[in-house]
């Protein structure tokens, strides 16, 4: 039966919200099968204005596949994950920071009604420089570690950077904190994992320090290529570093972050003994001290000076395997 409304000549809608409206006649007319599909969704943007949790939310849907486990290792609040619907993946959450985790189970335990399924994190008090995971077992990680030398109350009481960077200089927090850290996702991520990482740059004693370029220098050197790079101007909290300056000011306040998305393309390889087959890429304890064999046994058995590596304190893999003892100085 035709549409009261329809055109002539044309069919008439099945229902209406099958149809669409004429801007000139208001004549309803029936959707084209282009119509009928769901709109596309908005296409994520590099530059993020508003709050983490909306920047997170916009990366998990370029960078979160369905199916995924993700693990957020520096959790504190658990703010990243606010504004993200966590049904579609599997998130753990860990935090160095016992009350952390505390409150974070006490939040996320909700009552639900039996055969009833909420989605929500698992959590887990763990160094993000010695996870717990198997190896090669995640899909996602995320770190979000305290990342400046100085602070306020606010990033002291906040972030918990008074207890995690007291003494520490930038230096410090880049080969303590973000290499070491990375170092030990590049060991838990599966090859082609997705690794998300939270810095910003920061000024010490007068001087710039660019840890958007010194992160993804560090996170290269462990395997990782940068896919993607998000700058973001939070509108919530402070977010201005310094925020006072003595006297005339010289450089500008830092109003901005970077979240900086890479994947491990070049997993570092196991180090396995005897010889291996013919063409064979694997390194073996007998095999060559090229530098593929020293990175693989700096990673795995001398983390820490791998670490300074990472950070550029040594500037080659020789320098570091030579502090390590792994060959012998001339
Ligand atoms: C900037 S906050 C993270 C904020 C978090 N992304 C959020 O959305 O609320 C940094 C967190 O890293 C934690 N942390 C510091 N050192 C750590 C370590 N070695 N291992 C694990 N977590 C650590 C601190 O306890 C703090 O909670």
């Amino acid at each position: 039966m035709a549409h009261p409304t329809a055109r002539p000549g044309r069919h008439a809608p099945r229902t209406i919200s099958d149809a669409r409206a004429d801007p000139h006649t208001g004549d309803l007319f029936e959707a084209t099968p282009h119509a009928l599909q769901p709109p596309a969704p908005e296409p994520v943007k590099s530059l993020h204005r508003g709050t983490n949790a909306e920047l997170i939310r916009e990366v998990a849907r370029l960078v979160i596949a369905d199916g995924d486990l993700v693990a957020d290792c520096t959790w504190n609040r658990g703010v990243f994950w606010r504004k993200t619907p966590l049904g579609r993946f599997t998130l753990v959450g860990s935090d160095l920071d016992i009350a952390m985790i505390t409150t974070a189970e006490a939040r996320h335990r909700v009552p639900t009604l039996p055969g009833v399924q909420v989605p929500r994190p698992h959590f887990l008090v763990a160094d993000f420089t010695a996870l717990p995971y198997r190896l090669q077992s995640l899909d996602v990680v995320v770190l979000d570690p305290p990342y400046t030398h100085t602070g306020d109350a606010f990033d002291h009481e906040w972030y918990g950077n008074l207890s995690a960077n007291q003494g520490m200089t930038h230096q410090d927090i880049l080969r303590e904190h973000y290499c070491r850290a990375m170092l030990e996702a590049a060991k838990v991520l599966k090859p082609q994992g997705q690794l998300l990482v939270k810095g910003k740059d920061e000024i010490e004693h007068g001087h710039q320090r660019w840890s958007h370029h010194e992160i993804p220098q560090a996170a290269a050197r462990c395997g990782f290529t940068q896919v993607d790079l998000f700058p973001f101007e939070s509108l919530a909290g402070p977010g201005l570093f310094p925020r006072t300056q003595r006297g005339r000011q010289r450089q500008a306040q830092k109003n901005h972050s970077y979240l900086f998305h890479f994947t491990l393309t070049a997993p570092p390889l196991p180090l396995t003994r005897g010889r291996p087959r013919k063409g064979s890429p694997r390194t073996t304890l007998n095999g060559d001290r090229g530098k593929a064999y020293l990175q693989a046994k700096l990673l795995w058995q001398h983390p820490q000076v791998y670490a300074r590596y990472m950070a550029g304190e040594l500037d080659s893999v020789y320098a570091a395997a030579r502090e390590a003892g792994l060959v012998k100085t001339r």
